[in-house]
């Protein structure tokens, strides 16, 4: 079990990318923590070094998203060891890009099972969780969902994937709307395109360096958990100056 007074966050696709930020600064701020991606080396190599940084407890659980066996056993996981949940972060999510006219419907379901669908899975085993630590934390106990500028603003060819954090905006809203008597609430963290391996590809059209810093997007995340149980930011926009002000 752990220290009355230790915060515990979940946090999906925490292996590298934003997810390792957001997790590495948690710990840093003393929170205990799960954390999971695919690949279990990776994941666990992680964890360990994150443990041996921070002095931290960080529980790893491989799942992968699409499974809604290895979603399910990863939240039973999670109450198992701590039996508290303060901050839940559905990070972990996959990008597809292509036209409208022809978009496969298989990558469709594929982008909203591990996007949406386990978010929504998660959500509802952990709310007892979430609501027995809401009730007791002077700051609620808050679900943040890793959405996208693309979910608020449309942008060429993201028709799939915007659709998936349009979806994931309205879960959080609905969230809060439903469980805030349960000191239970919802943020939506919406960044445009941001340096890490899943806009690699990108690195011809738009320079990494011009691109949100991941760092940046952990920290305004891990802000969001210093909020008292009576405030909600629905959604956080972290976007580039310039002329991309509502674009990716
Ligand atoms: N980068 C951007 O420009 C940007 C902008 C807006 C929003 N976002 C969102 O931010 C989140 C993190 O993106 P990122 O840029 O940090 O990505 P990333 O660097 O590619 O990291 C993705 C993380 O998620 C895990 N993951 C991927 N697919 C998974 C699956 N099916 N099941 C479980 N874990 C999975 C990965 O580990 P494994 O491969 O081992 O599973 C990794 O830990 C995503 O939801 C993304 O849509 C990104």
């Amino acid at each position: 079990m752990t220290v009355e007074n230790t915060r515990v966050a979940l946090v999906t696709g925490a292996s590298r990318g934003i997810g390792a930020l957001i997790a590495r600064t948690l710990a840093e701020r003393g929170w205990d923590l799960t954390v999971s991606a695919r690949q279990p080396e990776a994941l666990q190599g992680f964890a360990e070094a994150l443990a041996g940084d921070t002095g931290r407890r960080i529980v790893a659980v491989p799942a992968d998203m699409s499974d809604e066996a290895a979603v399910h056993r990863l939240a039973r996981e999670h109450v198992d060891a701590f039996g508290r949940l303060d901050a839940l972060v559905l990070n972990a999510g996959m990008g597809a890009i292509g036209p409208f006219a022809d978009f496969p419907l298989r990558r469709l379901d594929k982008l909203f099972a591990v996007n949406v669908r386990s978010a929504y899975q998660l959500v509802q085993q952990l709310l007892p969780t979430l609501r027995a630590t809401g009730q007791v934390s002077p700051r609620g106990a808050r679900v943040i969902a890793m959405a996208s500028m693309t979910g608020i603003s449309a942008e060429p060819l993201n028709s799939a994937y915007g659709a998936t954090k349009a979806a994931l905006i309205s879960l959080c809203e609905t969230l809060t709307v439903e469980e805030y008597t349960h000191g239970v609430s919802g943020v939506a963290v919406c960044p445009g395109y941001v340096a890490t391996d899943m806009t690699s590809a990108l690195a011809d059209k738009i320079a990494p360096a011009e691109m949100i810093t991941a760092g940046d997007v952990a920290d305004q995340t891990v802000a969001m958990t210093d909020l008292a149980r009576t405030v909600v930011i629905p959604r956080l926009l972290l976007t580039r100056p310039g002329p991309n002000l509502w674009h990716a």
